[in-house]
């Protein structure tokens, strides 16, 4: 095995993933950054230019609050929530979003222009883009404001240190090349932990020669939770994963169709469950107050959804593409007119997919799907953590003071807007919890609240803290160890990891270890099957979570046995080990909330349904333990920061 080389970088504040929210923190940071001469690093597992979620493109930018009120937005997303938002988070990035949104018109962000040179809207927080390059071009204006000496990229953050002296108080961080045997150890005074959601948690539907394909992207395996909690950071709402509604397959977007396009979706026999759904009698009469109002929450439109396939046997879902594209080509004023619509409408429809999800336009070709023709297929998909998005898990953070209300205040703030509970530990995007909607606006946004603050931190506490050097010898050892396992063990069996079996390749066993791959399949089939992924039709129960407890704890015992044959092998080890540490928080969080409050999300079969008596007014937070492995669950108040009439417009 090569021997390790071990970098040690010492800065101020360190950057951990400059996706979006890493990015914004990367501009804004940069400028409170030079005016108070504070050191910025950053250090992502990928190359900046194509990392995190928006890596592929993305065909839209989903807020924008334009003549909206911070209110308003707020109105929304708490609805969407099923009741449950911090009120201050959520406007909080309200109130600036537009900022930001101009600020990539200025990066070079192709956004879509009417004749009138507005903005063209997919709906009313929605904008629609040319965002092939979209991660490229905000990355190259977050690398030109932190200066490329002080980018690190291919560095697999593994785990945070803490301060000697304090153990509530961050201190560095330390991780891998995944390219040279190199170990990295940084020493900071503030970092901002910005790595995502998490993906390949519960089984996803692709198979076989799909394996791999998801809705999220595959390289961000669960870091910003792992990170946060073996920290001690209280977390909030992990409960609340998001199942995208997706075009079957491919997972390609519905919002252009559904917003844009004012296409329905209906059930294999014709049903309209979503019109159903809301008229006189319908399903979502069930789901006070949240049923009746509009948008219909994006949990409930999956529930619909569910009902008409899982309950009814009545799918597939179909989205029909080629009713809404004629019904808006219907209004030209003649013939040639709608030909020409027609043909803009079909290029816009495939334009959606190439922006952001190239795999849907490749099924679509390969089984000869015209859009303008005939329905696709949507469907419900795996779960995932991301709280940017219609999900809410992440950290519990403190807001901005100027918009606590008397009671939120004690609750909601203590010192520095986007600062988890540990000192010095700031997050955003998809870290920050009970605040979705956000998407990657809201998420740069959001980063640059984070880094204004971690900064003024920086300058506040300006004493560096101190690392504790044995544990970092000892750290560094069990990063590695996955690559001596496998050294020591290799030779038990004669033909490597992956063999072939009826000419498909298959993972070899033996005995003596576990491959990430495998290791990831049996997390997989853990939270599939007990956890209320798709394979249990979302459905769980306090008997299904405390079995998959159970198995989940035989799993980390196993974590000793990985192996890794490379760099890249020993990042997915670590991917594992990150993404069951999230996957238990979510397993405890589920089995704590006695209700379904976000059916379409998850269903406790045991109790079937919304109890706003005893859960409508409470987050669920938890603490981890990491030196005794233990997770302290409990309540947190919701406070209406803002009193808001429930039901507004598209
Ligand atoms: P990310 O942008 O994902 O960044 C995470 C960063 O962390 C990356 O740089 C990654 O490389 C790095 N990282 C991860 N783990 C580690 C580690 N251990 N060590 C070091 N670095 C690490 N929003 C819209 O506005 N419009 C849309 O049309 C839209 N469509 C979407 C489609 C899909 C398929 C998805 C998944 C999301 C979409 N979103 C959309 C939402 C948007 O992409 C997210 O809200 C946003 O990217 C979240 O930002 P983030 O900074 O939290 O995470
Ligand atoms: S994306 O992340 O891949 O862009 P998607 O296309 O589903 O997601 O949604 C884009 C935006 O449209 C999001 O703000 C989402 O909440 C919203 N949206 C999608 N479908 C609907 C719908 N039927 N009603 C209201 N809003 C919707």
């Amino acid at each position: 095995m090569q021997e390790f080389k071990t970098i040690e970088v010492t800065t101020d504040l360190l950057i951990i993933g400059p996706g979006m929210s890493g990015s914004g923190a990367c501009v804004e940071g940069a400028h409170w950054a030079k005016e108070n001469n504070v050191k910025i690093t950053v250090v992502d597992k990928a190359a900046m230019e194509r990392s995190g979620a928006v890596a592929m493109g993305l065909s839209a930018i989903n807020q924008y609050t334009g003549d909206n009120t911070p209110i308003d937005y707020l109105s929304y997303v708490r609805q969407d929530l099923m009741g449950l938002c911090r009120d201050d988070l959520v406007m909080d990035i309200a109130r600036h979003v537009n900022g930001t949104v101009h600020m990539f018109e200025g990066f070079g962000l192709p956004i879509w222009k009417d004749a009138e040179g507005n903005y063209v809207h997919e709906g009313r927080w929605q904008l629609m883009i040319n965002g092939e390059s979209y991660k490229a071009i905000v990355a190259e204006a977050a690398k030109n404001a932190v200066g490329i000496d002080n980018i690190i990229e291919r560095v697999f953050i593994v785990q945070l240190l803490l301060d000697k002296n304090d153990k509530n108080r961050v201190a560095g961080a330390i991780g891998f090349s995944v390219r040279e045997p190199e170990i990295y150890v940084f020493k900071f005074k503030a970092c901002i932990v910005c790595t995502g959601g998490a993906v390949h948690v519960f089984r996803p539907r692709s198979t076989g020669e799909g394996l791999g394909r998801a809705w999220y992207p595959p390289w961000n395996a669960g870091s910003t939770s792992y990170l946060t909690t073996t920290a001690g950071a209280e977390m909030t709402s992990q409960e609340v994963i998001f199942v995208p509604a997706r075009f079957k397959d491919g997972y390609g977007p519905v919002g252009a169709w559904f917003l844009l396009f004012k296409a329905a979706a209906t059930s294999a026999t014709g049903f309209n469950y979503m019109a159903e759904g809301l008229s006189e009698g319908g399903e979502l009469h069930n789901w006070p107050p949240y049923g009746k109002v509009k948008p219909i929450p994006t949990c409930l439109r999956n529930h619909l959804m569910m009902i008409e396939m899982f309950r009814k046997g009545e799918g597939p879902i179909l989205m029909h593409t080629d009713k809404a594209i004629q019904a808006i080509a219907e209004k030209a004023p003649d013939e040639r007119a709608k030909k020409r619509e027609l043909k803009k409408l079909e290029a816009e429809a495939w334009e959606d997919f190439l922006d952001m999800t190239i795999s849907q336009a490749i099924i679509w070709a390969a089984k000869d799907v015209f859009p303008e023709k005939g329905p696709s297929e949507i469907m419900p998909s795996e779960p995932y953590f991301i709280g940017s998005h219609s999900g809410a898990s992440g950290a519990w953070v403190s807001g901005p003071e100027d918009l606590q209300s008397e009671e939120s205040k004690s609750d909601y703030f203590w010192g520095y807007n986007r600062m988890t509970t540990v000192k010095g530990l700031f997050t955003a995007g998809d870290g920050v919890g009970a605040s979705s909607h956000k998407f990657s606006s809201g998420s740069f946004t959001e980063g640059r609240i984070a880094a204004k603050a971690a900064v003024k931190f920086c300058v506040e506490n300006p004493e560096m803290p101190e690392i504790d050097m044995a544990e970092v010898e000892k750290l560094k050892e069990k990063i590695i160890a996955p690559l001596k396992h496998y050294e020591e063990h290799k030779k038990y069996t004669t033909l490597g990891t992956v063999t072939k079996k009826y000419d498909l390749p298959i993972e070899e066993v033996n005995p003596n270890y576990i491959t990430p791959k495998m290791a990831m399949f049996r997390l997989n089939k853990i939270m599939d099957e007990y956890v209320a992924g798709w394979g249990s039709q979302y459905n769980c129960s306090a008997t299904t979570l405390n079995i998959a407890l159970d198995l989940l704890q035989l799993l980390k015992e196993d974590f000793s046995k990985l192996a890794a044959r490379n760099l890249h092998e020993l990042m997915r080890c670590w991917e594992n080990i990150h993404r069951t540490q999230i996957a238990e928080a979510h397993t405890r969080h589920k089995l704590f909330r006695e209700e379904t409050r976000w059916p379409g999300y998850y269903y406790r079969s045991d109790f079937p349904k919304m109890d706003e008596e005893k859960w409508g007014d409470v987050f669920v937070n938890s603490v981890y333990d990491a030196e005794k492995d233990e997770f302290k669950v409990f309540t947190k108040p919701k406070h209406k920061i803002v009193d808001i009439k429930e039901v507004v417009g598209m």
